[in-house]
């Protein structure tokens, strides 16, 4: 079984393991009569450079926090109002005196030693930015990084460097940087140990075994200045190293690819229970109560974007746990009832035991199972088949109640946790904080199992955000769910824009496309002027295997019949777009992957259960909601991939918008009337800091972001101005020339084609009435 333990940091120490003298002053002073009669403390505790807050202003029992910008962290981190009127500093308890606090800046540590080879500079530490060479004696390869990067967290970017010459059973298993081994031999049971030099903390394991299949127990020991934290992007890829030394160290024979790291999955199978647990003990204040709500609401609403089975349960904790929302509960299963009792979770309900409790609060998650069990019955498969996620957010420092490990065997038990059902439960604890963050401590509550990296730090929700990205595996999901795309910033185009295709007609110019379904292309009608046999053209749909998509032979053409460029040239009008809407058949379905997915069609039932809105509401209900404001940020598909980003105008600033489209003297030499080509059926963007679409983006969709879906609003149609005419390359855009009218771009706008879309799509999506 394996667990990953992320702790949550916060920046306060010491007061959960205040000494028992100070706890009791403490305790006195929060006994009726006595608050009246205390001194505050001295106001005199600036940091040059950065900042603090205070818990309970200058009064005796509040914590004061320090915060420094990034690249550097205080000194001391904390203070604590003693009831003397004195402020405590953790680490130099007898002083009389206040030192002054300061920002210091952050340093990666330097190596102690580096085998069969030498590194550069030699210095006693690193600034931020620094690098860090590394050269291997002859006989010697080099594996791991051969430069690595001092980052703003104070840890070294890339990997370990080793120089090895294979001669060993394991593979030379390095010295990481600040790290000092004992032991050189890799043989087949040898072990090496490692500790980490002068004040730097070991995360990872201390000692290693050479095993039968060549490869080590444990994971790679890390020595980390006591300050440092994570960036997202490093949680991702620890979650699926850990895992790949487990699966080699227990199963040599499973394929490395499969099961690895060990995440949340999202899969139509099933049902997943997922255990939120918050810290709201003392030594976690109320600001940092605050920032683990707001991620365990990103988390929930993230989870439920979904649409699979999930129940959420909502546990905060100090002394004892209260249980917000219980798995047993019916309204667990609620988006909505679960955000609102989140919502109302309260920092001072523990106010009166403020002590840290890990054990309870686990204990109650193994009590909820228990009672879930019971009633569904052990041997059923309705228990069986659900999956188990605990997060635990909090500083891990745990002050009560022993260690947790009980609680975590019981709910192993419980959970049946065999080789076989390794996936059927996850537990992370996650530290999201500033810095002070006691990682002995952390790693400690985590050390009993082997094999994986136990604490992780991130910096503020953003950051978990990003790494609960990560941590969910989509892999299994295979519906034709729509308008679901990946939000990290590290997936690639296809995986956060699905839906996008490429459209090569026979002849003509390539266009842009999106799937409202897994065999229908909704594009721009004017791709096919002129176009006459459809067996030449090809749909390239996005495919997890290949950089350039699957090709897809077209069925079926529908080109709106009101589409006519020429239909206003009487008027003056060189060209027209009205009913600038095509659907194209594919001649077989596309295969839902993380690369190909639908994207939600406004005004259907799809759409309705991805914007969770009540069954009965009406297409306009949605204009309403996703065409909300006078200026809507929306985005299309770039030529090259990225998502640009524009604004869309409705009201009286879609006015102003359209209006410069009488300057365009060369198109449209006499017109009166702007509306006569601008009608109606189109949105309107390009104003100020717009991206313009190009050419060969016509027909791509339009769309927007709502509660981590996408739906399409329009589709590329035309524009004044074409930012990659002249341009060099993919990559980039020309700025419109001076002296020319404004650029200004038109997207054919779905609410407008109802009738069209209805007709043709009707029975392959399911439309809501008008
Ligand atoms: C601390 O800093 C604040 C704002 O920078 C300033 O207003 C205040 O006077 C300073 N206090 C002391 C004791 O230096
Ligand atoms: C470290 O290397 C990077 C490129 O690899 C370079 O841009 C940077 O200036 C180097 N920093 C120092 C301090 O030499
Ligand atoms: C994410 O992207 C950053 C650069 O933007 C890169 O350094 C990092 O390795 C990436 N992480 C993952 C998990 O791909
Ligand atoms: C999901 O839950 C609903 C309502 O409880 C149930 O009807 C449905 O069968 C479940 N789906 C799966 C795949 O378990
Ligand atoms: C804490 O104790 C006080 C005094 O007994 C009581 O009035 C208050 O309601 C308690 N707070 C909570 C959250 O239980
Ligand atoms: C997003 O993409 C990353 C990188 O491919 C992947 O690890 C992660 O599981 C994906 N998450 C979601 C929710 O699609
Ligand atoms: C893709 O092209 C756009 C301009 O068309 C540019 O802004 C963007 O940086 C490019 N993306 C990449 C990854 O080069």
């Amino acid at each position: 079984m394996t667990f990953f333990l992320f702790w949550l940091g916060s920046p306060c120490p010491g007061v959960d393991t205040m000494d028992p003298q100070m706890a009791l002053l403490y305790l006195l002073l929060l006994g009726p009569g006595l608050a009246a009669t205390v001194p505050s403390c001295p106001q005199n505790v600036n940091i040059s450079g950065g900042t603090f807050t205070l818990s309970h202003g200058w009064a005796p029992g509040s914590l004061l926090t320090y915060s420094c910008p990034q690249g550097s962290y205080p000194v001391p981190t904390s203070r604590l109002c003693k009831s003397s009127g004195r402020w405590q500093t953790p680490g130099s308890p007898r002083s009389t005196r206040l030192t002054k606090a300061v920002c210091r800046p952050v340093r990666c540590p330097a190596p102690v030693t580096f085998e069969n080879g030498v590194f550069t500079p030699r210095l006693g530490s690193h600034p931020v930015g620094g690098n860090l060479s590394f050269i291997c004696e002859n006989g010697f390869t080099l594996r791991g990084s051969p430069v690595r990067h001092c980052r703003p967290n104070g840890m070294w970017d890339g990997e370990t460097a080793v120089c090895d010459n294979g001669a060993g059973h394991c593979p030379n298993p390095g010295i990481s940087v600040g790290a000092v081994r004992t032991g050189s031999r890799f043989g087949l049971g040898d072990k090496v140990s490692y500790r980490c030099s002068s004040n730097l903390v070991l995360t990872g394991s201390s000692e290693r075994e050479c095993l039968g299949n060549g490869v080590w127990s444990g994971t790679e020991p890390i020595c980390r200045q006591p300050y440092s934290y994570d960036f997202p992007e490093d949680v991702a890829p620890a979650l699926s190293i850990s895992l790949s030394h487990v699966l080699g160290a227990t199963n040599p024979t499973q394929k490395k690819k499969e099961n690895l790291g060990r995440k949340i999955q999202i899969q139509r199978s099933g049902h997943l229970n997922f255990y939120l647990l918050l810290d709201a003990s003392q030594s976690v204040s109320k600001d940092d109560f605050e920032i683990f709500k707001k991620s365990a609401f990103l988390m929930v609403d993230r989870l439920f974007s979904f649409e699979v089975n999930v129940s959420v349960a909502i546990i905060t904790f100090a002394s004892r746990p209260k249980t917000i929302m219980s798995i047993l509960s019916d309204k667990s299963r609620d988006v909505t009832e679960v955000l609102y009792s989140l919502q109302n979770a309260n920092y001072k309900d523990h106010e009166n035991g403020t002590g840290t409790n890990i054990y309870e609060a686990l204990n109650s998650v193994y009590i909820m199972m228990n009672n879930q069990m019971q009633r569904l019955g052990i041997v059923t498969s309705a228990w069986k088949e659900i999956r188990h996620a605990i997060i635990i957010l909090t500083d891990g420092k745990s002050n009560m109640g022993g260690s947790p490990k009980p609680a975590i065997d019981n709910i192993k038990e419980i959970v049946d946790i065999k080789q076989n059902r390794n996936d059927y439960l996850d537990i992370y604890a996650i530290g999201v904080g500033k810095l002070d963050v006691d990682w002995k401590e952390l790693n400690e509550l985590g050390s009993k199992k082997d094999g994986e990296r136990h604490a992780f730090i991130l910096q503020d929700p953003q950051a978990l955000h990003q790494a609960f990205e990560h941590m969910l595996d989509v892999s299994k999901f295979t519906d034709t769910i729509c308008g679901v795309g990946n939000m990290s910033a590290n997936a690639s185009d296809q995986e956060r824009t699905p839906w996008h295709v490429t459209i090569k007609p026979k002849n003509n110019e390539a266009c842009r496309g999106a799937l409202v379904s897994d065999q229908w292309v909704l594009t721009a009608a004017h791709c096919f002027h002129n176009a006459k046999d459809h067996s030449l053209w090809r749909v390239n749909v996005g495919d997890p295997n290949s950089q350039w998509g699957k090709e897809f032979l077209i069925e079926k053409v529908e080109i709106s019949p009101g589409f006519d460029v020429y239909a206003k040239k009487d008027q003056g009008i060189q060209e027209f777009y009205g009913d600038d809407i095509a659907l194209l058949k594919l001649a077989q379905k596309v295969k839902m992957s993380t690369h190909a997915r639908p994207i939600c069609i406004p005004c259907t039932v799809e759409a309705n259960m991805a914007l969770r809105r009540p069954q009965r509401s009406t297409c306009q209900d949605h204009e309403t909601e996703l065409l909300n404001q006078q200026s809507i940020p929306a985005h299309f598909v770039a030529l090259n991939g990225s998502k640009l980003n524009i604004n869309l105008k409705t009201g009286e600033e879609r006015s102003d918008c359209i209006k410069v489209v009488s300057q365009d003297k060369k198109k449209f030499p006499n017109l009166m009337d702007v509306s006569e080509v601008v009608t109606d059926q189109f949105l309107c963007s390009g104003t100020q800091e717009d991206d313009n679409p190009c050419k060969g983006e016509s027909g791509g969709a339009v769309f927007l972001e709502r509660r981590f879906r996408f739906f399409q609003v329009g589709l590329v149609s035309w524009g004044l101005y074409n930012p990659c005419f002249g341009a060099t390359n993919k990559n980039s855009r020309k700025k419109p020339p001076h002296g020319t009218p404004p650029p200004r771009d038109f997207h054919i706008n779905l609410f407008r084609l109802q009738p069209w879309l209805r007709q043709h799509l009707e029975g392959v999506l399911n439309f809501l009435p008008l």
